[in-house]
């Protein structure tokens, strides 16, 4: 199956099953804006909490924040959004159609990338296990051709962007022979620069009303209360201060599902440091964040770094953790070393001091800062995609499962009584009445067994418990597991203790390696 079916099917298991849904959708949706649905809702939230823990209650020196939207305008102008959150943008004058200049040579690149992944498997094929997959990239002259061309392109298009030369990245369109995705045309505008913030008015009359932001990220909410936090909580640096919130974006290619949305979330940390230290904290944070994506078991090789080459106006060293969604490797996650850019224009606009009295050094210092920004979207997307599979089953029929990591699925047990009668729902619903203070647990007694765990297994519910006859004799349940189909006979005062080994947040966050 195509990446792109495989893509398709996600949107549409999203949908049938209640995770996401287009918004306003009896008004045949609004582009690029999503409502999550009564499962959709309980996983982003499991994945909220999983990285508020590992990032506020695990580490004593981070705390956290819930920073209004609306923020004072000027606010944007420290920032530099106002004068420099511009995305270059280039119209097809056949098809009227808008990109991002950057996505489409990006995309272009993307597909030497393909080009050499072929390569790969064909050679990985042909020598079998004496392949050696480095020597092979680095010396099979097709790889080695894709991937000057990829290198050069890219360093090209860093250069012209960075230097705003919009003029070449035209021209590297053209060069390149890009033509429109939608009609194949390659008649193109010239490139412009596009502010993505949304703007909006506080006040009641028209006259006096104040132009507003939606804000485009959470950061700045954080960098505006740095003394407040600071000062009322007696932190030392280096300190964190975490946020999760909502973050709005006039995106020009709003595609790809909740990949890329108009108004998202984002789980962000602004790690307050002394100066010079920034290059040790960067990559301990590089690691960190990592290792926090890898303890859900979605595979090692699913993710990879890319580190910038044209640096936002803010940053002295920036990268981004990627992740391999059915589109190809994207970026899921930006780890950014900010400098002193943004307290220090902070001060410099609201003309007060945003300093730190280090006793240590016994100096004064505005604190560097070293950034995590992940979309939770982008991450509920990465979770979702990566888990919903088609299975062959030895028996020749086949299964749809969505093979969440269990810490995270919305529901955790789902309880089966076998029929509806002979008190098998009393034994039921009691299991959930002991079982709902510590899972989500739901109760399903509609159709035949087999039919309700191929439901469970499209929603991602890692355990079913079914109750049967012999329950009522000697008070064991079969425990089935999602993944293996393996069922066990436990009894119902051990199924406390077994779920709790697999579904408790400790047992998979101390796998979080330092
Ligand atoms: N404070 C830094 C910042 O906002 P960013 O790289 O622009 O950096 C951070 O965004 C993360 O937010 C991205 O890695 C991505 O996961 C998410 N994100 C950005 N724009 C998004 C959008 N339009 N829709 C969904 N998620 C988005």
């Amino acid at each position: 199956m195509s990446e792109t079916d495989n893509f398709k099917k996600v949107i549409a298991h999203a949908k049938e099953y209640g995770f996401v849904f287009p918004s306003s959708d009896i008004y045949d949706g609004l582009s690029a804006v999503y409502d999550y649905g009564q499962q959709g809702v309980l996983l982003k939230n499991n994945i909220r909490n999983y990285w508020w823990k590992s990032m506020v209650q695990l580490n004593e020196n981070i705390v956290g924040l819930d920073a209004a939207i609306f923020m004072h305008p000027m606010t944007w102008k420290a920032s530099g959004h106002v004068d420099a959150f511009n995305d270059p943008l280039i119209d097809n004058k056949d098809s009227k159609k808008r990109y991002r200049a950057d996505v489409l040579i990006e995309d272009y690149i993307a597909k030497l990338e393909v080009k050499i992944e072929k390569e790969i498997t064909k050679a990985t094929k042909r020598f079998g296990d004496a392949f050696d997959r480095k020597q092979f990239i680095s010396t099979n002259p097709r790889v080695v051709g894709y991937q000057e061309k990829a290198n050069a392109i890219s360093a090209r298009m860093a250069k012209s962007l960075e230097a705003e030369d919009l003029a070449d990245v035209k021209a590297l369109i053209e060069e390149l022979e890009i033509a429109c995705p939608f009609s194949g045309s390659k008649n193109w505008t010239d490139v412009k620069q596009f502010n993505l913030m949304f703007g909006t008015k506080l006040g009641a009359s028209a006259d006096n009303a104040t132009d507003l932001y939606l804000r485009p990220e959470t950061a700045q909410g954080i960098f505006v209360n740095f003394l407040n936090v600071q000062k009322s909580g007696r932190m030392k640096i280096p300190f964190g201060i975490a946020q999760t919130g909502k973050a709005f974006r006039n995106e020009i290619v709003a595609r790809q599902f909740i990949f890329r949305m108009r108004e998202f979330e984002q789980m962000e940390m602004q790690f307050f440091i002394p100066p010079g230290t920034q290059k040790e904290w960067y990559d301990h944070w590089k690691k960190t964040r990592l290792n926090w994506h890898l303890s859900l078991g979605m595979g090692e090789e699913n993710y990879r770094y890319h580190d910038h080459e044209k640096l936002a106006h803010y940053a002295d060293a920036a990268c981004d953790i990627e992740f391999k969604f059915p589109f190809g490797f994207k970026e899921l996650e930006g780890i950014h070393s900010r400098t002193n850019f943004d307290l220090g224009s902070h001060e410099k606009h609201a003309g007060k001091k945003l300093q730190y009295f280090d006793q240590e050094r016994n100096e004064s210092y505005t604190p560097y800062v070293l950034e995590t920004s992940i979309g939770l979207d982008r991450m509920f997307l990465a979770v979702l995609s990566h888990s919903l599979q088609e299975e062959q089953l030895e028996d020749g029929n086949s299964r749809t499962v969505l093979r969440l990591p269990a810490v995270l699925a919305p529901t955790k047990v789902a309880i089966l009584p076998l029929v509806k009668k002979d008190g098998l729902p009393d034994l039921a619903r009691d299991l959930v009445a002991c079982l709902k203070w510590d899972y989500s647990t739901t109760y399903d007694a509609k159709d035949a067994v087999g039919r309700r765990y191929r439901r469970q297994d499209s929603l991602g519910t890692p355990y079913c418990v079914t109750v049967d006859h012999q329950s009522l004799k000697d008070q064991t349940v079969t425990l089935r597991e999602r993944d293996s189909m393996e069922q066990i006979r436990v009894t119902t005062k051990e199924l406390p203790q077994l779920l709790e080994a697999k579904l408790n947040l400790k047992n998979w966050l101390t796998n979080l390696k330092d």
